[in-house]
């Protein structure tokens, strides 16, 4: 029995990606080359944070035209993407503002554009990108070293996610050190950030002599020990990708532990996140991108196992959805931004509390496309 879509699930999400398209066509002609973050007063501004063309989140936007672009062939979608690209060049060329996010950025642009349209100008950005994030790793700690300063020691749950630049760029270039670096980092992030009982640490202070971890401050989540929920939702899709690639199983084993801590703290919130699993129950703070990326990742893991397993990943990433559509989408075409109240972190200001945010965006669409067999693998 084939679980991937059920007869209703198929209707919510054709009716929805008939609005994404819209809406998002709208966004694309009134946006140009401007780079969205967050919507102020309903419109995205270029470029809207201190660290301007550096900023991790600078990928998304590209990541979603090239979804769109795979899905309904609209050549807007493309240009606008290519334009963006070519931006980020910039960053590339610098470089020392950048961090460990180099995946998220190169990705969802460059990468993308090689594996849809075969531009070697893109595939040398890829690469290019790839030999960054290389350059951070530590081989005594066997760790992708976080940000940049004399934060030397620090790996972070996020940082999953970038690792698959460099599984491509092993593939892509037929040497495993790129791949053998993805997988020494996903093991000491297993061992630092993963508690046995499937919650996360957000960040992990090594040694950065020995790799012997020393600290785990809060990071974005609430206090050291408590829950961040979008680190758990990097900590599910990023080792379920990891699995992907290595078919190791342990990485499969971690991604459905840390995934049924994450469903059951949802369910017992009617699916929708809050910010931190392990948060006073005053004040409520919901991040509506921890619950995108996870629906992700449920998709990912669902594809993953076996028939008899599947259906429980895919009705629960069913419900993160729909419950987050209905409790948050704006679709309005007339402004920017579609799944509202998503939060950068636990104790940041109301300028990322509780506002639509370019990546919850981009994981929303990803994950339509999902349900729908319509998206590309952009990880
Ligand atoms: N830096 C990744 C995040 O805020 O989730």
């Amino acid at each position: 029995m084939n679980y991937r879509l059920a007869a209703g699930d198929r209707k919510w999400a054709e009716s929805i990606f008939e609005k994404l398209n819209a809406k998002l066509k709208a966004e694309c002609s009134r946006l140009g080359d401007i780079i969205p973050y967050i919507p102020r007063d309903g419109h995205y501004h270029d470029l809207d944070t201190s660290e301007g063309i550096y900023w991790w989140t600078n990928g998304f936007w590209p990541g979603i035209l090239w979804q769109m672009y795979h899905a309904t062939k609209d050549e807007t979608y493309r240009k606008t993407a290519e334009t963006i690209e070519k931006r980020l060049d910039k960053a590339l060329e610098s470089w020392e503002g950048l961090h460990h996010d180099v995946g998220f950025m190169w990705l969802h642009s460059a990468v993308a554009n090689y594996r849809l349209t075969g531009s070697l100008d893109s595939r040398r950005r890829g690469l290019h990108a790839a030999n960054l994030l290389a350059g951070r790793y530590n081989p005594a700690g066997k760790f992708i070293r976080a940000w940049n300063g004399d934060r030397t020691g620090w790996i972070i749950i996020d940082c999953l996610m970038n690792i698959p630049l460099l599984y491509w760029a092993s593939a892509e270039i037929n040497d495993p050190r790129f791949s053998y670096i993805a997988q020494n980092h996903a093991d000491t992030a297993l061992g630092a950030l993963v508690r046995p009982d499937g919650s996360c640490n957000h960040i992990a202070v090594l040694s950065p002599e020995t790799g012997e971890c020393l600290e785990t401050p809060g990071g974005q989540g609430c206090a050291p020990g408590s829950s961040w929920s979008r680190g758990q939702s990097w900590a599910v899709y990023g080792f379920a990708l990891s699995f992907r690639y290595t078919r190791q199983q342990k990485y499969l084993d971690a991604a459905k532990r840390i995934a049924h801590y994450v469903t059951a703290n949802c369910a017992r919130n009617n699916w929708i996140s809050v910010v931190d699993f392990r948060a006073p129950p005053e004040p409520v703070k919901y991040d509506s991108t921890a619950a995108m990326i996870s629906a992700c990742g449920l998709l990912e893991i669902a594809s993953c196992v076996d028939e008899s397993e599947k259906m429980f990943y895919h009705e629960s990433a069913g419900n993160l959805l729909k419950a987050g559509e209905k409790a948050f989408a704006d679709w309005d075409i007339q402004t920017d931004g579609i799944i509202g109240r998503g939060t950068g972190s636990y104790h940041g200001g109301p300028e990322d509390t509780e506002v639509p945010i370019i990546y919850g965006d981009y994981f929303f669409v990803e994950a339509v496309l999902r349900l729908l067999g319509k998206d590309f693998l952009i990880w």
